[in-house]
């Protein structure tokens, strides 16, 4: 079980969600899902505009990072991501800042959402 909390200046308040463990939907729809305005428009890694910054809130080490290749392609387009983060991610699990919402799936583990 995982909780999600998105916070953003579109939103009067931030919101958590609890994503089940073995869920494995996009941080995209389960904001769909809760009505929360995450913006989004190729929903397929492509354009970039999911863009969200994504804090993990938990103690424990990182849980495998999975960036998908259109994922690093957009979000380095971007500017959002460095090729040693990148790296970091892959080889040592250390979270990039920015992740797409339309490629990320929630873990279980708490995460914080802005956008
Ligand atoms: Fe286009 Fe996520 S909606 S990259």
């Amino acid at each position: 079980m995982a909780n999600i909390t998105f916070s953003s200046p579109k939103m009067k308040k931030d919101v958590t969600v609890y994503a089940t463990a073995g869920d494995t939907h996009t941080l995209l729809l389960i904001a769909q899902n809760n009505k929360i305005p995450v913006e989004f428009e190729c929903e397929n890694g492509e354009c970039g505009s999911c863009c969200v910054e994504v804090q993990i809130l938990s103690n424990k080490t990182p849980m495998g990072i999975a960036l998908t290749e259109k994922e690093k392609v957009a979000l380095r387009l971007a500017g959002k991501i460095t090729k040693e983060q990148i790296a970091d991610a892959e080889e040592k699990d250390l979270p990039p800042p920015y992740r797409l919402a339309c490629q990320f799936i929630a873990r279980n583990e708490d995460v914080l959402v802005k956008f």
